[in-house]
């Protein structure tokens, strides 16, 4: 879980950034990757081709898991932020 720590890059600053692909890169390429396809040896799931739903998505952004808390919260992000990363994922990740 050490290593895992690692791949976290804690920003807990606001910012006025709007746009989900400057968004995805700062807060969760990190970890997921460029890509979206995650690292399967730090248990870092591809998502990609998630089949979270927008809202659900959001969610897990702003206020982490219900019971998972491997994923770290965004909670300095605000809901349009999140659309616009969830909406990144999905229709730009998904494809490439
Ligand atoms: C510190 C590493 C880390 C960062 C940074 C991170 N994630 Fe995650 N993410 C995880 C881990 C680990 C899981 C699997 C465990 C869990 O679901 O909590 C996960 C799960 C997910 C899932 C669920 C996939 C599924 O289909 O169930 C989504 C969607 C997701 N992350 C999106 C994001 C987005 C969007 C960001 C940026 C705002 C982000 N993550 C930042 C580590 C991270």
């Amino acid at each position: 879980m050490i290593s895992m720590l690692g791949c976290s890059k804690k920003n807990e600053e606001k910012t006025n950034v709007q746009s989900g692909k400057e968004l995805y890169g700062a807060y969760c390429a990190s970890c997921h990757k460029d890509r979206g396809t995650g690292n399967f040896l730090f248990g870092i799931p591809r998502i990609k081709d998630t089949e979270l739903t927008m809202s659900e998505i959001d969610q897990l952004i702003r206020y982490g898991h219900k019971d998972d808390k491997k994923m770290p919260m965004f909670s300095q992000l605000t809901s349009p932020q999140a659309y616009s990363i969830a909406s990144y994922i999905k229709k730009h990740l998904r494809y490439q």
